[in-house]
């Protein structure tokens, strides 16, 4: 039987990072020294039933901390979020496949709303092995701009800030000099994955989308969190599960 993670954690910083989103970093050795890019954690949320999912954002494995990032959506989250440093939480981690970066020199991150917090994560990864990346991220209007940095490609819909107009307007912007040897990978809400995905494809560029269905257990027992691929049976589709074969999927393989 494969071995899961189990972890008692403890939170040991909490920052709000805008009225509805904080960044929370728990002590865990086990999850910060092994997390891959893409990966998740269900955690305990209060006196909430289910655990929550969240994509690691990051890590520090000199102190043995990772880092996640949670926008208030829900009674779940709004607990989550409502807890002071020192409190301990139940937790599964690191979960799922994460992102695959193989021999590409050149990586196009991008990410939407809280789809930025497992985009930083690749972001740090990439970086310290010396591969060339481009980050595009997209929000609603400035109010909603997190964890930004010095060169990423800015966009917002209301155009208060950054580029105006979705993520495919700041990847536009973007120099790409060889596509068969970049890779784009995204992380966002459904119609932003699907039009990253189209946008890639036409370029002839491998495009992986980190899907983020609801979630139960996390570790592929209670299968209510399928995502449909594309399969050579009758039905031309099959469904997998997310949180075990995903959530990362080549975009090519989705039935959106
Ligand atoms: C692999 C994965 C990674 C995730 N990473 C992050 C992250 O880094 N940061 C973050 O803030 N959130 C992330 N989420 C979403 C997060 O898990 C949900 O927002 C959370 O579970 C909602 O719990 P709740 O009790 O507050 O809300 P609920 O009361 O359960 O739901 C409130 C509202 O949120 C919607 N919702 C619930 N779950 C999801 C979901 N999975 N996707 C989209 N909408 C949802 C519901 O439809 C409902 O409208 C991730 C989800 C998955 C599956
Ligand atoms: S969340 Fe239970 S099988 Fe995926």
């Amino acid at each position: 039987m494969e071995y899961k993670q189990e972890y008692k954690i403890k939170l040991v910083s909490k920052e709000f990072l805008n009225s509805d989103t904080c960044y929370l970093g728990f002590e865990c050795p086990g999850i910060a020294n092994t997390a891959k890019p893409g990966q998740f954690v269900n955690i305990s949320a209060g006196t909430q039933f289910l655990k929550r999912p969240f994509g690691i954002a990051s890590t520090d494995k000199d102190n043995g901390i990772f880092y996640i990032g949670v926008k208030v959506v829900g009674k779940g989250t709004r607990e989550i979020s409502d807890f002071e440093t020192g409190a301990l939480f139940d937790c599964l981690g690191p979960l799922g496949n994460g992102f695959v970066f193989g021999d590409y020199e050149n990586i196009i991150l991008t990410g939407g709303g809280t789809g930025v917090f497992p985009i930083n994560f690749a972001y740090e990864c990439l970086t310290s092995q010396g591969k060339t990346v481009e980050v595009c991220e997209g929000f609603r209007d400035a109010r909603q701009v997190i964890l930004n940095k010095p060169g990423y490609v800015l966009t917002t819909d209301a155009g208060d800030i950054g580029i105006k107009g979705t993520v495919i307007a700041g990847l536009d912007t973007i120099d790409i000099a060889d596509t068969s040897k970049t890779l784009v990978c995204c992380v966002g809400p459904i119609p932003m994955m699907k039009a990253v995905a189209a946008w890639a494809e036409a370029k002839g560029m491998k495009c992986f989308v980190s899907m983020e269905q609801r979630m139960g257990c996390g570790v592929g027992i209670c299968l209510c969190c399928t995502v449909k691929v594309k399969d050579d049976g009758p039905d031309g589709f099959k469904n997998v599960r997310c949180c075990k074969e995903g959530p990362v999927f080549d975009s090519r393989e989705v039935v959106w």
